[in-house]
């Protein structure tokens, strides 16, 4: 029995379902915000206290959560849409968790989600203000980028999506996502 169990104590859980959707529940509503004050506030010091703005009265939240037996357990993602002009649609506030990182698409499949409903809801363009280190991340999930700008204190790029690569759907909630773990050890 000792023999069948070693090793299996320190492998650490790996979820493999996520699903992303608009957030809608006081639950996630709860986690969105939380992620973001974690991300934002505490991680990256991007604002003091608080990364509420006067966006949020009027965009539309998308988390990612991980299920635990086919059940959303934990926010781990989080990003808004909002119609900054007619036909004009802006991301911003997109966060995952560190510990989910590069683990299962994640943060690509957020973008997805995102922009895929602005298309849907009227988007004629798409745009992000992205920091720097994330815009090889967005290129290739194809942005480009319209200069270069500070927010914050810090280096941004202006981007914008493709909207060819991001049908336009009217969908609540994409798909469970089961990301294959690069660096797993089988015990
Ligand atoms: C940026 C962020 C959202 C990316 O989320 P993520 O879930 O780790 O990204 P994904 O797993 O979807 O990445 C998809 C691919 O892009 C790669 N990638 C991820 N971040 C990258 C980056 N900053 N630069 C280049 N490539 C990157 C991943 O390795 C993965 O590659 P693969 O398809 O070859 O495996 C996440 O790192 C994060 O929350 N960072 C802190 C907050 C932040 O910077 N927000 C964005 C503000 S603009």
């Amino acid at each position: 029995m000792t023999m069948i169990l070693e090793g299996v104590e320190d492998r650490p859980f790996i979820p493999t379902e996520y699903v992303v959707r608009l957030a809608r529940t006081p639950w996630e509503r709860a986690g969105y915000h939380a992620l973001r004050h974690e991300v934002f506030c505490t991680e990256q010091h991007v604002f003091a206290d608080d990364d509420r703005d006067a966006i949020d009265a009027t965009s539309i939240p998308i988390i990612a959560a991980c299920c635990m037996a086919g059940m959303p357990d934990r926010i781990v993602g989080a990003v808004r849409i909002h119609e900054a002009e007619p036909g004009v649609w802006r991301g911003s506030r997109l966060a995952v968790h560190e510990d989910h990182r590069r683990l299962g698409r994640i943060g690509a499949e957020l973008i997805r989600m995102a922009v895929s409903t602005a298309h849907g809801l009227g988007a004629r363009r798409f745009l992000a203000q992205v920091q720097e280190q994330n815009v090889l991340f967005f290129r290739r999930l194809h942005w480009k980028s319209l200069g270069a700008l500070t927010l914050h204190g810090l280096p941004h790029h202006d981007m914008q999506a493709d909207l060819s690569r991001y049908p336009a759907h009217g969908l609540d909630q994409t798909w469970l996502l089961r990301p294959q773990p690069r660096n797993r050890q089988v015990a």
